[in-house]
């Protein structure tokens, strides 16, 4: 059923040419080198059954011995034996030779064309990428990151953030928390978490996202169409947060642009119609958590987590 596939020959047509005509240029030298080995030993043998065993002792003409034009004849069919080996057909002589050299050189100079096309294509991909990680990821004078995107979220159980445009409950010690981390930051929100403050938080620059391109704000909230604009709006500050809402953590965590997330995992689960993604664990490394207990000003229990890409 599985029949022996037929042998591909590994070497190209010229590489071909090139031993065959070797292979029969040896044979043609070794032809002459076995003539020549034949002539010495039959000018001796001539020359003793001449000499010694006396063969045609008296056949002379002009007074030479007949076995001196014997050998002259068989030197002669010799000498045009070499003449034809090296002169005559001289296949490999120095044209073949330009013409293999040619051939090698026009095969050479292809490969290199193919590898510097691979090795133009490699440096654009990578420049590319350079360029994306230049406007991703703004780097400090050592090399390092020189901002730590940081998401801060509260979120229940079920993920629930929000509902109707508010916040689901009340916790004083997780707004105590938000505002001593993001007091002097810049604040990234999405336009329907920042129009669910009554006015903007002090002390914070807002960077507010919407589509509208004429949406109004007041004087000192930066407004910006897109999450990319938000964050090279924020590139000044060392670390900038995403606030929310539901759009905008998922938008942010999506495309992998966090460095970290602050996150106050209330321990309940609630109706909601904003949501905060589940958090792939395969990325994030969980670096601190700190339990809540209830109490009269807290009605749920809850605990400060800090999550940082791995
Ligand atoms: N628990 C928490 O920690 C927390 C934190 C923040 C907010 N929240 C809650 O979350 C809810 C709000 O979240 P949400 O998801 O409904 O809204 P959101 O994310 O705050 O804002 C959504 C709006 O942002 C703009 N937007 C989103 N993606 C954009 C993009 N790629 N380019 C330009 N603009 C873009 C759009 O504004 P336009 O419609 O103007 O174009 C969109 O309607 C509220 O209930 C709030 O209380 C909870």
């Amino acid at each position: 059923m599985f029949g022996k596939k037929k042998q591909q020959p590994q070497i190209d047509a010229a590489q071909l040419e090139l031993i065959e005509a070797a292979q029969k240029r040896i044979k043609q030298k070794k032809r002459l080198y076995a003539h020549f080995v034949l002539f010495l030993i039959g000018c001796v043998l001539i020359i003793v059954a001449n000499t010694v065993l006396g063969i045609g002792e008296n056949f002379t003409i002009a007074g030479i011995n007949w076995f001196v034009y014997a050998i002259l004849i068989w030197l002669f069919l010799f000498l045009y034996h070499l003449f034809n080996v090296f002169v005559t057909h001289k296949f490999m002589g120095k044209a073949w030779e330009k013409q293999q050299l040619e051939k090698l050189v026009a095969k050479q100079q292809t490969r290199i064309d193919a590898l510097k096309e691979g090795f133009r294509k490699e440096e654009t991909l990578k420049a590319k990428s350079e360029v994306f990680n230049e406007v991703q990821t703004p780097k400090n004078s050592n090399g390092n990151k020189a901002t730590e995107l940081t998401i801060i979220v509260a979120a229940a159980e079920n993920n629930a953030i929000g509902l109707g445009n508010k916040l689901i409950w009340h916790l004083s010690d997780d707004l105590k928390r938000f505002k001593a981390l993001t007091s002097g930051h810049h604040i990234i929100m999405g336009r329907k978490t920042f129009e669910s403050f009554p006015k903007p938080l002090p002390n914070r620059t807002h960077v507010v996202i919407t589509r509208q391109k004429d949406y109004q704000a007041p004087s000192g909230v930066i407004v910006v169409h897109s999450l990319e604009d938000a964050i090279d709006a924020s590139k000044t500050d060392k670390q900038p947060f995403i606030i929310g809402g539901g759009q905008i953590y998922k938008q942010a965590l999506a495309q992998n642009l966090v460095d970290k997330i602050e996150l106050t995992r209330v321990h309940e689960s609630f109706e909601a119609d904003a949501f905060f993604p589940e958090i792939n664990m395969a990325l994030w490394e969980e670096t601190n958590n700190v339990f809540n207990k209830k109490n009269a000003d807290h009605q749920h229990e809850f605990s400060f987590l800090t999550y940082q890409r791995k």
